[in-house]
């Protein structure tokens, strides 16, 4: 049935379309709704159905821009029903896509049409068709994922009128593929798994201390020796220290032709990519490449490393054990980033060249004499104004290739920041604060919300990392602060460092479901987010993961997992849950607990004997997530 009929008359199309908009506003935080994600900016959902046909068809634009979205729906459909599926030059067709002239869509948004007809996507540009068809296959039954014939699936669309446009044209996901080196298909498959949720742009983290992952053909030993290390195995930081004959096997690198046909293959789905690289800090595998680059003596004996501790982070900032800094007092160093910055502005289209310049320590600085001499020539007061007065020559360098800079928010440290230059604030969003105060556009990447590197639950059954986001924090990003001009601030994305990944499925495990959270702050308007409603919609997309087999964590149901101490000594635990709707148990007594253990309530007093504190979440008779197993010695220290 259609919630709009033609043959109503007008009073009744008035008083049904004032229904239909009440309906919307209170359908938008509906359970019932269609789970789409990021949320729409607006969307009607009429009552009823679309039904697929036994032969389904296809028709647009033949514009090569579209490749993609034809394919990805062609292949996706035939896969998964079975069906005849066609790609139509002209004509009707059972999805319809159309280019039109609306200046409120921009060059992304697109408006989608379900009803009794078929569906309709129309866009003024070939990327809002792209985000129209992502919505479209999240509109499907989730079989849409199966790579085989789904069966039994009753393959409907429910009738929505979607019109949607994103809150910020920087909608970025942050790979590093420095720390540990990801293949060109795992890159792509990266690519993949952004667009389906309007991620735009790619952050590629192509050099660090542990790999050098991009040819420059003026430098070779840059990947004949800096893209390899050796493979260590366990807790990245605590590895021991690689003997001198130990293979340097471990690594990789993209050839120039690699990284052409990652920027076409990006290209081809909307997403530009921003490559990193990282300076004058994190320099490790270019100084164990070409040393001279280093005005440290001894610095020919340094190898890549190896995930063994070299910074020594116990005085709030890196302390260097071993510099692993470009030489701000070295021309040679200007000149090996001219050459570099010419070979990467060649290969990468987009405006910026990020130049990192986070975390540089300044240890060696401050007594090396050539710096000295350098802070003496140039008046700079401290290793600080070094920095900037580095920053500052690498900027002519990037601009001078026709490209735009862009840094950490360190790079705002000694000050003299050039103009065009743009800050990614990754420290909270102070940095971010202060660029634009300063009239610089920013790229809000805050450690708080987007570092999906970092454990997403309790730290026992987590894979241990220093510090943890959960899903609330991801979910609570809002890339424009109060007091903050929102025209600098062109968008945010979500950071994911290699450190402790050491292949694509647990990346996956670590992205998904934070990257949904980051991909509604960085699409929806702010006042279509509501969490409760959120999450429905993540467990409906968490059954598509489990069709696509894509892996994703399930930390979102665990406990949140408080403990203190009395004065007397005596511990208690406090368990609350991250979402609603869950009942948490417990046992002290090793058994396994179940959803007739006693339920979490207030502060729970740790029996004096106890050994272990087992936890688990139901919603009602049915466990969800994962037991987590916290000792006693473990309780103690947390009480701490
Ligand atoms: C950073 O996380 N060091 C930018």
């Amino acid at each position: 049935m259609e919630l709009y009929s033609t043959k109503q008359p007008i009073f009744m199309k008035k008083i049904i379309t004032l229904v239909g908009f009440a309906l919307c506003l209170s359908l938008t935080t509906s359970a019932q709704n269609p789970s789409i994600i990021p949320i729409p900016s607006q969307a009607v959902y009429p009552v009823g159905k679309f039904t697929l046909p036994a032969s389904i068809s296809i028709s647009g634009p033949s514009d090569s821009h579209l490749k993609v979205a034809y394919s990805t729906l062609l292949s996706k459909l035939n896969k998964s029903t079975g069906r005849q599926v066609t790609l139509k030059n002209s004509g009707s067709a059972t999805i319809q896509l159309s280019q039109i002239n609306k200046p409120s869509l921009g060059a992304e948004g697109y408006e989608l049409q379900v009803n009794a007809k078929g569906v309709s996507i129309k866009a003024n540009q070939a990327a809002g068709l792209f985000y129209g068809v992502q919505t479209l296959l999240q509109l499907m039954p989730k079989e849409i994922e199966s790579k085989t014939v789904a069966i039994g699936v009753q393959w409907a669309i429910p009738y929505v009128q979607i019109t949607d446009t994103p809150r910020f044209a920087w909608r970025g996901q942050m790979f590093d593929v420095a720390r540990h080196f990801f293949t060109k298909e795992e890159v792509k498959q990266f690519i993949d798994d952004m667009v389906e949720y309007k991620y735009n742009t790619l952050h590629f983290h192509l050099t660090d201390d542990e790999g050098w992952r991009i040819e420059i053909k003026s430098y070779p030993n840059l990947t004949k020796k800096g893209a390899w290390n050796v493979k260590k195995v366990g807790r990245f930081t605590s590895f021991s220290k690689p003997e001198p004959n130990e293979p340097r096997n471990y690594g990789g690198f993209y050839t120039q032709e690699d990284i052409k046909e990652l920027v076409k293959y990006a290209q081809d789905r909307f997403v530009n990519i921003v490559p990193e690289v990282d300076v004058p800090g994190h320099s490790m595998a270019a100084i164990a490449s070409y040393p001279e680059l280093s005005c440290t003596p001894g610095a020919d004996q340094y190898q890549v490393i190896s995930g063994e501790p070299f910074i020594d982070w116990s005085h709030g900032h890196p302390e260097a054990l071993q510099d692993n800094t470009l030489c701000p007092a070295n021309e040679k160093v200007y000149t090996f980033l001219d050459k570099v910055m010419g070979e990467v502005a060649s290969l990468f289209p987009y405006e910026y060249i990020h130049m990192g310049g986070d975390e540089c320590p300044k240890n060696y600085w401050d007594k090396n004499p050539e710096i000295l001499a350098l802070r003496a020539r140039e008046g700079l007061k401290n290793s600080q104004e070094v920095q900037a007065y580095f920053v500052r020559r690498l900027e002519k360098i990037i601009t001078s290739k026709g490209k735009r800079m862009l840094g950490w928010d360190e790079i705002l440290e000694g000050g003299g920041l050039p103009k065009g230059t743009a800050v990614m604030s990754w420290r909270g969003i102070k940095g971010g604060v202060e660029a634009a105060k300063l009239g610089h556009e920013v790229v809000m990447t805050p450690n708080d919300n987007v570092y999906v590197d970092l454990m997403q639950g309790d730290r026992a059954i987590e894979p241990p990392v220093y510090r943890t986001v959960r899903l609330t924090d991801s979910y609570a990003f809002n890339p424009v602060p109060v007091g903050v001009d929102a025209k600098l601030v062109k968008g945010g994305q979500a950071n994911m460092w290699s450190e402790q990944l050491f292949n694509y499925r647990h990346l996956q495990y670590m992205m998904w479901p934070r990257a949904l959270a980051i991909s509604e702050s960085l699409w929806s308007p702010n006042e279509n987010k509501n969490w409760n409603n959120f999450i429905t919609r993540v467990e409906d997309h968490m059954a598509r993961f489990d069709v696509a087999d894509k892996k994703y964590a399930p930390s979102m149901y665990e406990a949140i997992v408080n403990v203190t101490k009395n004065a007397k000594g005596e511990l208690f635990v406090e368990l609350k849950n991250e979402i609603s709707g869950l009942a948490i148990h417990y046992s002290f007594d090793n058994s396994y607990p179940d959803h007739h253990y006693p339920h979490a309530n207030g502060l729970i007093a740790v029996p004096k004997d106890a050994e272990l504190l087992r936890i688990v979440s139901y919603r009602g008779n049915k466990m969800m997530g994962r037991t987590i197993n916290i000792s006693r010695a473990d309780l103690e220290k947390r009480a701490k």
